[in-house]
């Protein structure tokens, strides 16, 4: 159950494995990835210096690493993976060709 309403964001078909999609809900900055046909959505923010570059990392496999320094997560889980932190990460789903993500109503950018 999401606290949010869900918000169509773009066709399904846009998404491609290997790169992300910046979007932006509620003044929240969204990095949208496709792994493995499942629909991810993390804040675009790099908790490290707070830049909205994450839609621009390389994804391997589920890891995505950032472009600036190279701090890396798992977008499954929002975890970095060698540092106590962790991407907020939204839910999503796709209907009738589009993806829709939930961003809770009070949701502003955490910086
Ligand atoms: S801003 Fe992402 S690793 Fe530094």
């Amino acid at each position: 159950m999401s606290d949010g309403a869900f918000e169509s964001v773009l066709p399904f078909a846009r998404l491609r494995s290997g790169a992300g999609i910046p979007v932006r809900v509620r003044d929240v900055d969204i990095a949208l990835f496709l792994i493995e046909g499942k629909v991810f959505a993390v804040e675009n923010l790099c908790p490290h210096q707070h830049i909205p570059v994450l839609a621009e990392g390389e994804l391997d496999g589920r890891i995505l690493t950032c472009p600036m320094h190279g701090w890396s997560f798992d977008i499954t889980t929002g975890r970095c993976t060698h540092a106590s932190c962790r991407l907020r990460h939204f839910e999503t789903r796709v209907e009738g060709g589009e993806v829709f993500i939930a961003v809770p109503e009070d949701e502003r950018s955490w910086w």
